[in-house]
């Protein structure tokens, strides 16, 4: 099999390079094709004729989306809009790279793949305009839902954390929002997976279990070893350019369903730290 990575020196693209080893993989970034560009995207797909492209390509700053909304949507849907437009005229299947931010939040049970998208952000319309328009142009697309990314190779919430809690005494961390934190190892073997099996239709990937950032910041620091105090804030104190749903789980029934599971997030997160130590 043959696949094509979009957004393969991001913090998940570089996890898709490393764990994908048993196909072709070629991967691709913003220097060597920008997605908005229709005529290289598809002189590019021309070229490289995959059996599957993996489009993990994104304007993923959710704050700076908030203040750009232009290039939020330039990138974020037409551009995928583009890839979709040539991965059909090739012949090629598509994954779309989504995220949970296309919720409101306002449930308090995990969210099913059919639940309404009403985003809340910039962003999350972005990316739930991308959807609309990618399962018009490809009905068979695969669209996979992941959350709260975190692994080496790139900014993340534990590295900032990490980072913070070795120069400070205390903390604040927001307490007030709830979702999965995913570790990009995980989710890029379950991706590879998924194109094996020729996965299509929206699928949700996590890694299982839920908890707040203030959660996730303790079970951080006293992972690593610290005595840093976390302490909880409301994200009313903690104002930041775009609103976030307060509660944005994701059910793992899609997945499940495919036969395919992932690991609690306690457990990515004691790999991950492990792995930064090395
Ligand atoms: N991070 C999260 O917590 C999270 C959560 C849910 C879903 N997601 C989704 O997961 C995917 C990967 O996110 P990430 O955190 O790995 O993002 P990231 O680290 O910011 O990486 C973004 C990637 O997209 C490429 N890119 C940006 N603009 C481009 C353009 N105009 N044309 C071509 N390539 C472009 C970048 O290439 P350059 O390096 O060349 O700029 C980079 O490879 C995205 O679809 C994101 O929406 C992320």
């Amino acid at each position: 099999m043959r696949a094509t990575i979009f957004g393969a020196s991001g913090l998940l693209g570089k996890a898709l390079m490393r764990e994908w080893s048993e196909d072709a993989v070629t991967g691709l970034s913003s220097s060597d094709v920008d997605i908005r560009d229709e005529m290289r995207v598809h002189i590019k797909l021309q070229e490289l004729r995959p059996d599957w492209i993996v489009l993990a390509a994104a304007y993923a700053d959710v704050d700076g989306c908030e203040g750009n909304p232009e290039k939020a949507f330039a990138v974020n849907r037409d551009g995928a809009a583009n890839v979709a437009a040539a991965a059909k005229q090739v012949g090629a299947r598509l994954m779309f790279v989504s995220s949970d931010y296309v919720f409101d939040g306002t449930k308090t049970s995990p969210y099913e793949t059919d639940d309404a998208r009403n985003p809340r952000s910039i962003y999350g319309k972005s990316k739930a305009e991308a959807e609309i328009k990618l399962l018009e142009t490809l009905p068979a697309c695969c669209i996979v839902r992941t959350s709260w990314l975190f692994g080496s190779g790139g900014k993340c919430f534990p590295d900032t954390i990490l980072k913070l809690a070795a120069n400070r005494s205390a903390l604040d961390v927001v307490n007030d929002q709830r979702g999965s934190p995913t570790y990009t190892t995980d989710v890029a073997q379950a991706m590879a997976q998924l194109c094996r099996k020729n996965a299509s239709g929206i699928v949700h990937a996590t890694n299982t279990g839920d908890c707040t950032w203030f959660e996730f910041a303790q079970a951080i620091v006293r992972g690593a070893g610290l005595g840093t105090e976390i302490r909880p804030v409301s994200s009313q104190q903690m104002a930041r350019p775009a609103p976030r749903p307060a509660y944005s789980v994701l059910s793992p029934a899609s997945l499940r369903a495919l036969e395919i599971t992932m690991p609690s997030w306690q457990d990515a997160l004691r790999r991950y730290l492990q792995e930064r130590q090395i």
